[in-house]
């Protein structure tokens, strides 16, 4: 066999216990959103309402991965993945959100677990990735204090089943877009637009991630190591005008300091509290109990942010100005040096000392052959430009352990349905055939390298 091609970065920089994965949800991918005891969830509902979802998709049969979860690990193994990162849907769990615990729908995650171990690939398992079951939606939702306490009692009921065989855990999965698109902007489930139901929403998730980690801290028989995952973005100025600087400051606080200083021990960043206007309905003790000792920390990342002002929007009013690199069929810029300065950002300004890359990646529209192949060479170049940036934001001192691409299966992509894939692997959804794409081959030929000794 040719020796793999690395010409393009060295992945020695990254060191040998470097993990190499991939990362899907429960809702993007799993289906049968009504067997075994299932609920509907927030998504399920939002999915109904008329123009929601391009082209009225569902996530109702998705990849059918709750049934072709065999097939997937087995992709997982053809590719030499070291970690899945998969969420696990509440739903399915604890169908009220509370109280009865479903056991069909645990035992979905048990046999995954157990195959991935099998299969020598370590789980990273997310709790929340979006899909709140409706009931506690029916009873306010984020919003309210008492949904922070059901997923951590949630949270509790998962961990003590897995705890023994899953040790990297996330709590939230971008939080950012739960609150401020689900409840600000309206564009994702629960649809709401309403400032201060989204910073409340956000308070809560953030409550409910400290409460989570210190149950599924205290309810795993094994050890564990407790992470976030955070969308971040690098925010620049349209221009040097004083009003686009003032603009930057409060959509960096936006996107990225409302996310990080409170998980991280900052407490909440005063400028965009002040920017809100919305009271925090904090208690005695919640900010040390959202501050949680972190073993990880995510980052997933897609593109930079040139800030304009807005004047005359709604709070936090900024807008975004296009940039001028090449665009993905998300129509999200191109800019990989974007996530060598956040690794950078989070290591020296926040002294994170484990991070984890837990999403990156690019939606292109791919086809297939008539050979029945799928070639994405622009999916290769993304991919091997965001490692190269990974690359050098390690050598300048990133704690960067491990990089998941966004995703393994091309899935149900929330608001823009299926016609956005970012799989590395293909799905025919009509007959749920899997081809491993270019993109997906040349990943796998990046970890071969990898491992082969100097
Ligand atoms: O598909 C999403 C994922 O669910 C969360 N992060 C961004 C991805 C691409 O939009």
């Amino acid at each position: 066999m040719p020796a793999p091609d690395t010409s393009v970065f060295d992945t020695s920089v990254f060191g040998q216990d470097f993990r190499w994965g991939a990362a899907t949800s429960a809702y993007q991918i799993e289906g049968a959103v009504a067997e075994d005891g299932r609920s509907p969830s927030i998504w399920d509902t939002f999915c109904q309402v008329p123009g929601a979802i391009d082209n009225g998709d569902t996530g109702t049969d998705a990849c059918d991965s709750y049934h072709r979860w065999a097939e997937d690990v087995d992709l997982m193994r053809t590719l030499g993945l070291d970690d899945y990162r998969f969420s696990i849907a509440w739903p399915r769990v604890m169908p009220e959100g509370t109280g009865a615990v479903n056991r069909a729908g645990l035992d979905y995650y048990d046999r995954l677990v157990d195959a991935l171990l099998e299969a020598g690939i370590r789980p990273n398992a997310t709790l929340y990735h979006w899909d709140l079951p409706q009931a506690l939606q029916d009873r306010g939702g984020w919003p309210e204090r008492a949904t922070a306490q059901a997923f951590a009692e949630y949270a509790s009921v998962v961990a003590a089943r897995l705890g023994d065989r899953v040790a990297d855990w996330a709590t939230l999965n971008e939080p950012l877009c739960s609150s401020w698109i689900g409840h600000l902007e309206g564009k994702m489930a629960p649809g709401l637009t309403d400032l201060t139901a989204a910073v409340r929403a956000s308070f809560h998730l953030h409550l409910g991630h400290g409460l989570a980690a210190q149950a599924v801290r205290a309810a795993s028989p094994g050890e564990v190591r407790i992470g976030i995952t955070n969308n971040l973005s690098t925010c620049e100025p349209a221009s040097d005008s004083e009003a686009d600087l003032a603009a930057t400051r409060r959509a960096d606080g936006h996107i990225n300091r409302w996310w990080l200083d409170p998980i991280l021990g900052r407490g909440y960043p005063q400028d965009m509290l002040d920017v809100y206007g919305v009271e925090l309905p904090a208690q005695d003790g919640d900010l040390a109990t959202i501050a949680q000792p972190l073993d990880w920390l995510g980052v997933n990342y897609y593109f930079r942010q040139i800030i304009a002002d807005a004047p005359g929007a709604a709070a936090p009013s900024f807008r975004q100005v296009p940039g001028p690199g090449p665009r993905t069929a998300m129509d999200w810029e191109v800019h990989a040096a974007g996530l060598e300065e956040l690794l950078l950002r989070v290591t020296k300004e926040y002294g994170v000392r484990n991070l984890m890359v837990t999403e990156n990646g690019s939606a292109y529209r791919d086809t297939l052959t008539a050979d029945g192949e799928v070639l994405d060479p622009e999916r290769a170049a993304y991919l091997e430009e965001h490692l190269a940036a990974c690359a050098r934001a390690v050598a300048a001192g990133a704690p960067l352990t491990a990089y998941y691409a966004w995703s393994l299966l091309d899935n149900f992509e929330w608001a823009y349905g299926y016609d956005k894939r970012f799989g590395l692997v293909h799905v025919d959804y009509p007959t749920q055939r899997r081809t491993i794409k270019s993109s997906g081959h040349r990943y796998a030929e990046i970890i071969r390298a990898h491992r082969a000794p100097a």
